[in-house]
């Protein structure tokens, strides 16, 4: 019988080494290998003489799409609508879906919750491998969920767990959490990247086999990935990340991928005494309410998913004691931001070199699209020179490095969602203002629109 091996993994690219090392070669990252243990094949593959290539002699066999009958996904509403949006129109039978976030953010509470507003139509089993069934129970009735048709089991051995599975066949089973669970057939300990990944692998066939759609909650590691790694991220269909702000009671469900849906959809939620309620109109929620114009507050309309979203970044801009001066980007890509600051010295006028620079997303929500360049630009030149933004005043374009200010997708509804707010200026691409004006000058609604090509006229529209 040919004999397992060891080998070490990356938690951050996945990546196999056969010997432990520092680095890993192939990202470069420090200090994230750590032992996995390589199950044999069980069978010896015999060698295709046509290919020359290892496999099986005639199993394969090609078939031309266009006579394979696509299969309508089976889906079914979740109950909790903010939950579906995120999944892509609810769930699909036989998927899996991976749930990160940090500890405590809500992640337990979210699918518990699920559970109840599923309610009788599908059978949920919850495994539980962190709390006691007299926990999970307790939780349930705070949060007022009917507990009558719910199926509970304290367990973390895949082995038995899938046993149980198998003879209650749930429609949908839930994993609380994966670092929890091991097998019995590898030594390694639980939590640990060879654990966590053949079991995710024994849940996902599963799914697969059964039609059972599995839920994987998985818990994120300081530097951002799940522990017991990336390598999750690919075997499953969703990746569904639960971000939020210590101290704010909104939170953000993202999807990071869906193999059923869109992703960078987002679901907001807000936490309360009895559990998570549903934001269905969140665009506002992320302002922070000053009661006067304030310098280094700027409001960008960004657009996450499918709903638009009014968001206020804030920037502090101070004289550095430092050779290095900092730069520190909360809620944004830090080289975007390095690339900004770059892009305003050369064609704003404005030289940050030796400032720090502290850029912050109200809310904890993160924003990915470039549309934030400009509004970003306008709160950190308003910090440098300690000069609000004229009152009410929204924007949104992204910044190229010769200055110019491009256009992004959707920009009327951008601009519909800003008006409906009460806001009364936007800053805006050429390209995104309202067509039929020959002007700069439009107006939506009653709001004023100012249409700006380069970084420098957008710079004097806001002073
Ligand atoms: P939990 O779902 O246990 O987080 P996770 O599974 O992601 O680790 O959420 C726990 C937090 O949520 C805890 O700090 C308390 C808070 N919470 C409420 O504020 N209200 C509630 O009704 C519940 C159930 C939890
Ligand atoms: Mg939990």
């Amino acid at each position: 019988m040919a004999k397992t091996r060891t080998a070490y993994v990356c938690s951050e690219c996945g990546a196999e080494h056969s010997k432990w090392q520092g680095q890993c070669a192939e990202c470069g990252v420090w200090n994230t290998l750590s032992e996995f243990v390589v199950q044999p094949a069980t069978k010896s593959a015999a060698v295709n003489p046509r290919s020359g290539y290892a496999g099986a002699v005639d199993a394969a066999k090609v078939t031309k799409l266009a006579t394979v009958a696509a299969e309508a996904e089976q889906r079914s509403a979740t109950g909790i609508a903010e939950l579906d949006r995120v999944l892509g129109g609810g769930l699909v039978a036989g998927s899996v879906v991976l749930i990160g976030g940090d500890p405590g953010i809500g992640k337990s509470t979210l699918l518990l919750q699920m559970l109840g507003a599923i309610g009788q139509r599908v059978r949920g089993l919850y495994v539980t491998g962190e709390e006691s069934l007299a926990q999970v129970a307790s939780r349930g009735q705070r949060l007022g969920i009917g507990l009558d048709g719910l199926e509970a089991l304290a367990e973390t051995s895949i082995e038995r767990i899938l046993g149980e599975a198998a003879a209650s066949r749930p429609d949908v089973l839930i994993i609380d959490s994966i670092q929890t669970i091991w097998t019995e057939t590898l030594t390694a300990a639980p939590g640990s990247v060879s654990q966590v990944r053949e079991s995710a692998a024994r849940l996902v066939r599963f799914a697969k086999e059964s039609g059972t759609s599995v839920f994987l909650v998985g818990h994120v590691t300081k530097e951002g990935g799940i522990a017991g790694p990336r390598v999750l991220e690919h075997m499953v269909d969703a990746v569904l990340y639960f971000e939020g702000e210590a101290g704010s009671r909104f939170r953000i469900l993202r999807a990071f991928k869906n193999r059923f849906g869109a992703v960078n959809e987002l679901g907001v939620f807000a936490m309360g005494d009895k559990g998570l309620r549903e934001v269905p109109n969140p665009s506002a929620i992320f302002l922070s309410a000053h009661a006067q114009p304030t310098a280094g507050s700027a409001v960008m309309i960004t657009r996450e998913g499918t709903r638009p979203l009014l968001v206020e970044v804030q920037a502090l801009v101070d004289q550095s004691s430092l050779g290095n001066p900092r730069r520190v980007a909360l809620g944004l890509e830090q080289n975007r931001l390095a690339m900004l600051l770059a892009v305003l010295h050369r064609h704003g006028g404005a030289a940050v070199y030796d400032q720090d620079v502290f850029v912050n997303v109200v809310g904890g929500i993160r924003v990915q699209e470039t549309a934030a360049d400009l509004p970003v630009l306008l709160a950190v030149l308003s910090s440098f020179r300690d000069r609000p933004l004229p009152d009410k005043t929204v924007a949104f374009g992204e910044v190229g490095l010769s200055g110019e200010i491009r256009p992004v997708p959707n920009g009327e509804e951008r601009l519909k969602e800003a008006a409906t707010h009460g806001f009364r200026r936007a800053i805006v691409p050429k390209a995104n203002a309202p067509k039929h004006s020959k002007l700069n000058q439009a107006r939506v609604g009653e709001m004023e629109i100012i249409a700006v090509d380069r970084l420098a006229e957008a710079l004097s529209a806001a002073s």
